[in-house]
């Protein structure tokens, strides 16, 4: 696959944009960003996807994403790229494009499970800032505007309810053919939720100089034309 990579001479002096857009599992982070990113000519980075990607190598090894032990042996084993084509990004794992292999209900635990480690958190730090320091990106997380890219010229915090979230990612799921129902996705969100908001790393929270949007009333055109607005005045 051809991947983006930089001449690693080429050198970086003009300052690049930054857009951190933080929030939980469901808040329409992911598209949105890709959208904006599009409408902007920016690159879009989907921060999940690393941690998925972990979560993902943890259970093809067998082991138990809840067993820091057994993460953190994984960690020494893994090689994980980040490339881009047609602007899509794509996630390699020792090599391999797992990127659709990332989007199952059981790699979302896992990757929620394997984020609470600081020792994983760290792992993927420079990934994420060289990213930022190398392109004008979109990068969405949990993280992103509190411990990633505390500079990031515009900080966006998306949420919405939590019914409203899980109503959205079933019908993403069941439309991928996966079976799920509404009720196990609420409660998986919420345990989720939990995870991301409790952890003692870096956990999930609105970064002080972050613009709240809640997209729990607005439809996909309406959260884009409102995150795209924020953006056009903050980059003026
Ligand atoms: O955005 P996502 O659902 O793909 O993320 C999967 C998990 O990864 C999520 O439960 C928390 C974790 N995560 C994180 O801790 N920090 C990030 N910047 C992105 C994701």
């Amino acid at each position: 696959m051809p991947c983006f990579k930089r001449n690693p001479k080429e050198r970086f002096d003009t300052k690049m944009i930054s857009i951190a857009i933080d929030g939980p599992s469901g808040a329409g982070k992911s598209s949105l960003a890709r959208s904006l990113a599009q409408k902007l000519g920016y690159v879009y980075v989907d921060t999940g996807a690393l941690y998925r990607t972990i979560g993902l190598a943890v259970l093809l090894a067998g082991h138990d994403p809840g067993c820091p032990d057994q993460v953190l042996a994984q960690l020494d084993k893994l090689h994980l790229d980040l490339c881009y084509q047609n602007g899509t990004q794509h996630v390699l794992l020792n090599g391999q494009d797992v990127s659709d292999q990332i989007r199952t209900e059981q790699v979302s635990k896992a990757a929620s499970q394997v984020s609470a480690l600081p020792q994983v958190r760290d792992f993927l730090t420079e990934t994420q800032r060289r990213m930022a320091r190398e392109q004008n990106v979109i990068m969405d997380g949990r993280d992103i505007g509190t411990v990633i890219l505390p500079h990031a010229d515009i900080k966006i915090f998306l949420t919405a309810t939590s019914a409203e979230r899980a109503r959205r990612r079933t019908a993403e799921l069941l439309e991928k053919g996966q079976q799920v129902t509404y009720e196990q996705v609420l409660e998986d969100l919420k345990q989720r939720d939990y995870q991301d908001t409790h952890r003692q790393v870096a956990p999930l929270r609105q970064a002080p100089d972050a613009i709240l949007v809640d997209t729990s009333e607005l439809d996909f055109d309406g959260a884009l034309a409102r995150l795209e607005q924020i953006i056009r005045e903050g980059l003026r």
